[in-house]
């Protein structure tokens, strides 16, 4: 057994893809994990005998035994180690077949970096769950950083909804962290061992949605050679998230409102109900009044989902939460990519409040990892952050600046826009060199 709180996490990756295994190990090790790699389940068992590992990442579709055989001897065999699971679109079943028989999450090709960074992160927590006890998670917060009066508003009502099993509609912006506030609902800061399943119906055909949420039996269709549950009983006793649930159709959407009126269903091909006993979470960054005046979602569905609403402001109406955020992000990532301490100029501060953020907290997350990994020293200036920047570093948010200070402060920000190429910035400018020249050696 490893040591409790050691920062090296060992970690096992099984594909027969070498270009996958290259990539995840890229990745992992660039942030410290060790990595072992086995490119079949026979050959994966081998190793565990000799290894210790934290982690298991496997494919399910490889050449041999099934990557599900490996997913049960681990979980049977290694209480203890997380088990991320990789699957091609066509096997979602094959992740929630694999999540039934132990594994702590999946992730589906082909992902970003960040949503793999995420998946190892979420396995590893949840398997550390098993081995101690005690979280850094402040419990008024749930690890949701913020303090903004919406924000306070947030967490009132989750800390109100958890102790309910009353289904929640999450409302927001793209990036806003709606599945973060989802998680937080089903775990809260405590060691919640029932199943978390995140569904997202935008991602998903909607032919293939219906057996997905509720499995099929055998027969039911050309294919169905075998009965497999759905994400509806994998998720019994504990959290469905429907994120996205703005993209089901409406014939979708009569058989969510039958599920979420009786709690029961069929499987495709099946006509025997089946009951389940779970939370619905639903989440959507459009508004659905809006699609229900446009006949294209269900007002009784609507009404059914949201019995308890949460909306998440978009991160430019969160005040002083912009700088909180960015110091989170940036203080995780140096101390991930084993830099040292950096921080923002008093300038560069005002650029990030006074920006719009149309990406909200993941654009602002990206953006730190971004600076961080680029970054030449520890000050973060104006001319550090993209260009889109430099107008509301320029609006400095005072009435008391002369024009010729204005001036000169633009120039000096469309000459950073264009690594200080003076014929460039000329152009912008719509003046000639000269003239520019000139400019510069008054300011
Ligand atoms: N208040 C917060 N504190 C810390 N991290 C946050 C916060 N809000 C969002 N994040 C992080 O930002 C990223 C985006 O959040 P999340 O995926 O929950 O957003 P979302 O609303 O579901 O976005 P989308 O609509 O695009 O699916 C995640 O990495 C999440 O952990
Ligand atoms: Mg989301």
């Amino acid at each position: 057994m490893k040591k409790e709180n050691s920062p090296a996490h060992e970690v096992l990756i099984v594909d027969d893809s070498p270009e996958t295994v290259e990539l995840i190990r890229r990745n992992l090790e660039s942030v410290g994990y060790h990595v072992f790699a086995a490119s079949n389940v026979q050959s994966a068992i081998k190793l565990l005998e000799t290894i210790n590992i934290d982690l298991l990442i496997t494919d399910l579709k490889m050449p041999g035994e099934s990557g599900l055989t490996l997913v049960r001897h681990v979980s049977e065999n290694f209480k203890g180690v997380a088990i991320l699971v990789i699957t091609g679109f066509p096997s979602i079943q094959g992740a929630v077949e694999s999540i039934k028989i132990g594994a702590e999450e999946y992730l589906v090709k082909s992902f970003t970096d960040e949503e793999l960074f995420q998946a190892v992160k979420n396995a590893l927590k949840k398997t550390s769950h098993k081995k101690k006890s005690g979280r850094e998670l402040s419990p008024q917060t749930f690890g949701i950083v913020g303090a903004s009066e919406g924000m306070v508003q947030v967490f009132d009502t989750i800390t109100k909804a958890r102790a309910t099993q009353a289904t929640v509609l999450i409302q927001g912006e793209s990036g806003t962290g709606k599945e973060l506030v989802a998680r937080a609902l089903h775990y809260g800061g405590n060691d919640s061992k029932a199943p978390f399943v995140p569904v997202n119906c935008g991602g998903i055909p909607d032919n293939l949605l219906e057996s997905e949420l509720f499995g099929y039996v055998k027969g039911a269709f050309t294919g169905a050679n075998e009965t497999r549950p759905g994400f509806f009983q994998t998720a019994d006793k504990g959290t469905i998230f429907l994120d996205e649930i703005s993209n089901t159709s409406l014939a979708m959407q009569a058989k969510l409102l039958r599920v979420l009126q009786e709690k029961e269903f069929y499987m495709v091909g099946s006509k025997k109900s089946l009951k389940v006993n779970l939370r619905v979470v639903a989440a959507t960054n459009v508004d659905l009044m809006q699609l229900i005046k446009k006949g294209l979602f269900r007002e009784d569905l609507y009404y059914r989902l949201n019995i308890i609403t949460i909306d998440l402001p978009p991160l430019r109406e969160r005040g002083p939460d912009i700088l909180q955020l960015a110091e989170f992000f940036l203080n995780k990532y140096v101390k991930e990519l084993g830099k040292s301490a950096m921080h923002f100029t008093p300038k560069a501060s005002r650029a990030l409040q006074g920006y719009a953020w149309p990406g909200n907290v993941r654009e602002l997350q990206n953006l730190m990892h971004r600076l961080v990994i680029l970054a030449d020293d520890s000050t973060i200036d104006v001319p550090d952050l993209p260009e889109s920047f430099r107008f509301s570093a320029s609006q400095s948010g005072t009435l008391d600046r002369t024009l010729d200070d204005m001036v000169k402060g633009y120039i000096a920000d469309v000459l950073a826009a264009n690594q200080n190429n003076v014929s460039l910035a000329a152009r912008v400018l719509g003046i000639d060199r000269k003239t520019l020249r000139e400019k510069m050696k008054k300011a």
